[in-house]
């Protein structure tokens, strides 16, 4: 196994709103992050003037303006994310733009990354299948050779579309099955229930796949979500999934399936803290595999894994033998085999140890 290159020494809390050194050098892992929401603005603009595009915004500030700006709620918050994402064209894009994100992965200590990707989204703007995963996957093995950081991928269904669409999407990756560890499902939820693609993950679960789906926090329907979610297409995570504290019956089920939930409580320019800190707190106590995520950190102001944790333990008050919890969920829910999941956990006890000394 690759060993894990962190920092030495630490100390307990948060001080002058920095993220302490425990936070800071604590191995981390990142179950819950979409390539295409790590674009950050200096990016964005960069592929915006070599692929000679029409940008509404000319400037990192008017970035950060139309960033501040969304409307509360997913579908304002997709509506600006696909606009950024079209500035994705080309296979080179792709794999900076993956070569990019395990830079930032290193930066949070993160040793393993799985992460989400649109395939839908970019076939059907003409870009074939291959360039988007060749490209992926070069800009992964890049940063991985130069950054020890590994990574894992998980293609998404686009739940929108049609599920006709998500099978041919199923079938496009068939080549390439061996560099993709799951399948996904994100995007518009609102009248795209889990069950639409009962067919999809059928067919998905004969490939092998590993399975999560998005049941994203507050939907009209996020509770029976959840439900379909783990009964119809027999997902292993949920992704967000805390409108599960509303039904007790619900929470048992994950609690005793291990089904874990991972948990994005991002924060945006007019958030006072990071979101969902109640529910989080609920399901962790009630001994839920709850873990912490950033989803698309460069559209958020919690940005990447140590700037989100430090946020969260601060403001949910949380001491350091929980945030090592948050991270012990986490690999025990990774899509890692197992015996590296064995080594990581080792590595982080012999960390958590380290602190229970100081
Ligand atoms: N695409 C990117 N982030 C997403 C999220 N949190 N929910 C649904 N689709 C997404
Ligand atoms: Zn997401």
């Amino acid at each position: 196994m690759r060993r894990w290159r962190g920092l030495a020494c630490h100390s307990r809390g948060v001080s002058n709103g920095q993220p302490s050194s425990f936070i800071t050098a604590l191995p981390k892992v990142e179950l819950h992050l979409h390539l295409e929401g790590t674009l950050s603005p200096e990016t964005l603009l960069r592929l915006v003037d070599r692929n000679g595009l029409d940008f509404p915004y000319g400037s990192v500030g008017e970035i950060r303006a139309a960033l501040a700006a969304r409307p509360a709620g997913l579908e304002g918050f997709l509506d600006h994310h696909y606009v950024a994402v079209q500035t994705i064209q080309t296979r080179q894009d792709f794999t900076e733009v993956a070569y990019e994100l395990l830079r930032e992965c290193r930066a949070s200590n993160i040793v393993w990354v799985e992460v989400f990707f649109d395939p839908q989204f970019h076939t059907s703007r003409g870009i074939p299948f291959e360039s988007v995963i060749e490209g992926i996957t070069e800009g992964l093995e890049a940063g991985s050779a130069e950054f020890g950081v590994e990574a894992g991928l998980i293609m998404c269904i686009n739940r929108e579309r049609s599920e006709r669409s998500a099978v041919a999407m199923l079938d496009q990756a068939r080549p390439y099955r061996e560099l993709i560890l799951g399948l996904g499902m994100d995007s518009y939820e609102e009248g795209n229930p889990p069950s639409k693609f009962a067919r999809a993950y059928a067919a998905a679960r004969e490939d092998g796949y590993r399975l999560t789906a998005h049941c994203d926090v507050d939907q009209s329907t996020s509770v029976s979500n959840i439900w379909e979610a783990v009964d119809v297409l027999r997902v292993e995570r949920i992704d967000h999934g805390l409108n599960a504290v509303e039904d007790p019956g619900l929470v048992e089920v994950l609690r005793e399936r291990s089904i874990g939930l991972t948990a994005c409580p991002v924060r945006r320019p007019t958030d006072p803290e990071p979101q969902d800190l109640d529910r989080i707190r609920q399901l962790f106590e009630a001994g839920v595999l709850v873990t912490l995520n950033t989803d698309d950190p460069a559209e958020f102001d919690t940005g990447y894994l140590t700037t989100l944790m430090s946020e969260v333990q601060s403001a949910g008050g949380y001491t350091n033998a929980d945030m090592v919890r948050f991270v012990q969920n986490a690999f025990e829910i990774s899509w890692l085999p197992q015996n590296r999941k064995d080594d990581y956990l080792a590595v982080l006890s012999e960390y958590a140890e380290g602190d229970a000394g100081a």
